[in-house]
């Protein structure tokens, strides 16, 4: 990706690390992953605590290679109902004097079926590799169960499909959906539930309009009593469900919507998405910085903080959290989870670093933590 950056539109280099990855063409992180990085979370081991955000993979084209990548979480999506192409290009800037990029997508998609479709012929493809019975054996398991899920799922196997590692996928709307209509999202879970994990409604992203509405107090509370009932009606495995949300909200929005968040049940909060502020710490020029589009990458990370620490104080660390904004090394992630973040993850900083970055930021992160675990210092800096 670093090498694409100089020759290519951020786009085409996008699309470019995408095919590569889907094709097994990059590096993988052989090492298997220190015991002290591994997290428990929704009663499942999690190997490491560094994760994926959305957006990279927003179609789920390229899930293997990425956990190869040595993920312990890897967020597809988001997805949205219906196909749709999203904005017009360019749509996607980078501003390397900040380290940061700027997009305004419009939520992309190639739509709920064909990613179904994807996910259904990826857990087929493992399951006759893997299986390691006879061919004969192995279909006659297969027809039994069409999908494959439902067998995976009887074998006690993530739906990511690796051993301490989670798949989930991010749920968006169509632009043309009414604002404040939730039934995207419950078609969503009903139709990519049972392949995912985790799964995470986006209510945050800057570039559909009428979508961060949706973290309103009244509305807020009717979209999570709808999903968890959903969710609730998926079958066993469920999926943990999680909202994401943006880092633009008052200190008042982010108490109402930690208070609704756990009065609902949900499984937890993904803090945050992108920023529509533009901080005045920026160095890029002024042309770049004035585009439209969500901002990503150092400069959110003290928005995307302030926020996370807001949720964990009021909810007495009662949620679980997951940070996302500017983690570009070890101090970035152990500084969110010491504000509470029980896992962390990045896109921009993937995006700007290259392929080593889980390796590299698990290996820094090791070094910091001396004797301690991870889970150990999650919330630290409250106790
Ligand atoms: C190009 C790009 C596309 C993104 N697309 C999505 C998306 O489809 N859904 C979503 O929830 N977040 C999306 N995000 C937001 C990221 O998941 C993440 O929340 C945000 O970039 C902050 O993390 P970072 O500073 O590590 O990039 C996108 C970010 C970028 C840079």
């Amino acid at each position: 990706m670093p090498v694409l950056r100089n020759i290519t539109t951020p786009e085409s280099s996008h699309k470019f690390a995408i095919w590569m990855s889907k094709w097994g063409l990059i590096a993988k992180d052989k090492l298997p992953d220190d015991e002290r990085l591994s997290v428990e979370v929704w009663g499942k081991k999690v190997s490491n605590p560094i994760c994926l955000a959305a957006g990279f993979d927003k179609h789920g084209e390229a899930i293997d290679s990425l956990f190869d990548l040595g993920f312990g979480y890897v967020e597809i999506g988001s997805v949205t109902p219906e196909p749709q192409p999203g904005n017009a290009q360019p749509r996607m800037f980078r501003l390397p004097k900040d380290k940061a990029i700027i997009n305004r997508y419009g939520f992309n998609s190639d739509g709920h079926k064909l990613v179904e479709l994807r996910l259904r012929d990826r857990v087929r493809r493992c399951l006759y590799h893997s299986a390691k019975l006879h061919p004969k054996i192995t279909a006659a398991l297969l027809a039994s169960s069409p999908d494959g899920v439902s067998l995976s799922d009887a074998l006690g196997i993530n739906r990511s499909l690796k051993e301490d590692k989670l798949l989930g996928i991010n749920l968006g709307k169509n632009k043309w959906s009414n604002s404040e209509d939730v039934q995207d999202y419950v078609r969503g879970i009903k139709t990519l539930g049972s392949y995912a994990d985790v799964l995470v409604v986006n209510v945050s992203s800057p570039n559909t309009p009428g979508l961060r509405g949706l973290q309103r107090k009244g509305v807020f509370e009717k979209l999570l009593k709808e999903v968890i009932e959903t969710r609730n009606s998926l079958h066993e495995p469920r999926p943990a469900l999680l909202v994401k949300i943006a880092p633009d909200l008052s200190d008042e929005e982010l108490e109402d919507i930690a208070d609704a968040a756990l009065n609902s049940g949900v499984d937890g909060v993904i803090v945050s998405n992108t920023t529509i502020s533009r901080p005045n710490t920026l160095q890029s020029d002024t042309s770049l910085t004035s585009e439209a589009g969500g901002l990503s990458g150092p400069p959110v990370k003290p928005l995307s903080l302030k926020a996370l620490r807001k949720i964990y104080q009021h909810t007495n660390g009662k949620l679980l959290l997951i940070g996302c904004g500017g983690i570009s090394d070890a101090q970035d992630a152990i500084e969110y989870a010491k504000a509470g973040a029980t896992l962390v993850q990045l896109y921009t900083s993937f995006g700007y670093d290259g392929v080593g970055k889980a390796r590299e930021l698990k290996d820094d992160i090791l070094r910091e933590l001396k004797d301690k675990k991870w889970s150990e210092i999650i919330g630290e800096q409250w106790k």
